[in-house]
């Protein structure tokens, strides 16, 4: 019997961490009001809570309007088709994130150019975009995420001199600010998710906001069935779908966004926490803070397992046996899309892949993102923001937990445990045996 919990030994911590989502009667009040109203859906559109929030949620990260809508990645579908994206443009997206950065941009039969991220920041690498743009490149869809910011300073520089829109995608950056701006409020759109997992959410929805009202009015046309939009000052007429979100998930939005900044300020102290506890250990790894980023969203912890340190240890026994250590981790959270079986892109379904070409792009195998595969296959550790809502103790727990197992990884070389297994498997293989809701 070894030290560790995976081999036997005691587990750090055998309570659980705080549960999420949190709720109280606030949500339960919303939904009975809802429910008595008999005003559920999203129709007419935006409707009460739907418009509301939108509203609040615009103005709380400096943005002039807001619309609510079904999910994160029909949030990127919207912003994408309003700011005109066409069969055959081309648009920048970082190849470390998730399928459904990517997804919109095929769907419009344009073509998503995978760019490698920054080892700082686990974001685009905003040092690789001119390089990239072509005649087509219409739109830079930088990703922020692991407490950091894309280098938007540099984003904009690039995409405002040729006429390039950006669309931010925030699903991980609710109520963060770049040079105090809110995220999302930047670039042309900001796409923000509220699927479970999320720093505000109601089990499923999504929000794009903007300060542009041409923007805004063709996104509501969009997401509403190509109906006028409520202003319609720019009398814009486009086939649309229905993406509207229920009075329901809104009403929930709205108490949500209220507890968002108490929640976030634990979770910046205790991660602060963290880190200064863990900084200097060897074998492990930090990403960078950018002053520039002036209030950390910290939707995961991520950090950096060096195996080479560790005599070749894989990262997913490292991970298996922190988790059984009472610790949820995750390494594989994202893949290069480019690799990931969530991405098997078929040329026949996406046109503008062989258009102008002798053979079809496969984007499977054009490019090749170092840091993004390291990040993705060696090194990122992601820790879920939910077990950093607690005490300091908890905080204890979590650091103790990393030093425990980096103290006893010998006891890992060889180890087979059906917890490293569920470490080795990809997100599209979980579902065979995941239980957690998210
Ligand atoms: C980076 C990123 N983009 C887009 C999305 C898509 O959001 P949704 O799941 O609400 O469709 C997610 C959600 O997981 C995400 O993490």
């Amino acid at each position: 019997m070894g030290k560790l919990a995976i081999t036997g030994g005691k587990p750090v911590r055998r309570k659980p961490f705080p549960a999420w989502p949190v709720y109280s009667n606030q949500e339960a009040r919303a939904l009975t009001q809802v429910l008595r109203s008999r005003n559920w859906g999203g129709y007419p559109f935006p409707n009460t809570h739907a418009s509301a929030f939108a509203a609040k949620f615009a103005k709380a990260h400096g943005a002039g309007y807001g619309i609510a809508l079904a999910n994160g990645t029909v949030a990127i579908e919207v912003a994408l088709r309003a700011i005109g994206v066409k069969p055959g443009d081309e648009v920048i997206v970082p190849a470390y994130t998730w399928e459904g950065t990517v997804g919109p941009v095929l769907l419009q039969n344009a073509v998503p150019v995978f760019l490698d991220v920054d080892p700082d920041t686990y974001c685009l690498d905003a040092r690789l975009i001119e390089r990239a743009i072509t005649p087509k490149t219409r739109a830079i869809l930088p990703v922020h995420l692991a407490m950091n910011f894309a280098d938007l300073d540099e984003i904009l520089r690039i995409a405002r001199s040729r006429n390039i829109a950006v669309i931010e995608d925030c699903a991980h950056a609710h109520g963060g600010q770049w040079r105090g701006k809110g995220a999302g409020a930047s670039g042309d759109f900001g796409c923000f998710s509220f699927q479970s997992s999320k720093l505000v959410t109601s089990g499923e929805g999504g929000a794009v906001i903007t300060s542009n009202l041409e923007l805004y009015e063709r996104a509501q046309s969009y997401v509403n069935c190509g109906r006028a939009s409520v202003t319609d000052e720019f009398r814009h007429r486009l086939i649309g779908f229905n993406y509207r979100i229920t009075e329901f998930q809104a009403a929930i939005l709205e108490a949500q966004l209220e507890r968002l900044p108490k929640q976030a300020k634990t979770r910046r102290t205790n991660m602060g926490y963290f880190e200064k506890h863990l900084r200097g250990a060897p074998g492990l790894a930090f990403l960078k803070r950018d002053e520039r980023t002036t209030r950390i969203a910290a939707y995961q912890y991520v950090f950096k397992y060096l195996r080479d340190h560790f005599g070749g240890i894989h990262r997913a026994a490292f991970l298996g046996a922190l988790e059984m250590e009472g610790v949820p981790c995750d390494g594989l959270f994202y893949e290069p899309v480019y690799r990931s079986t969530l991405f098997p892109v078929d040329p026949a379904d996406f046109p503008a892949l062989s258009w102008n070409r002798t053979a079809p792009l496969n984007l499977k195998t054009l490019c090749h993102c170092p840091v993004s595969e390291r990040a993705a296959y060696e090194e990122a550790v992601w820790l879920p923001h939910h077990i950093f809502l607690g005490s300091r103790n908890d905080t204890d727990d979590i650091a103790d937990a990393v030093f425990k197992v980096c103290a006893n990884i010998n006891e890992l070389r060889n180890l087979k445990h059906p917890a490293i297994d569920r470490k080795s498997m990809s997100r599209a293989e979980r579902p065979r045996v995941e239980k957690r809701q998210w």
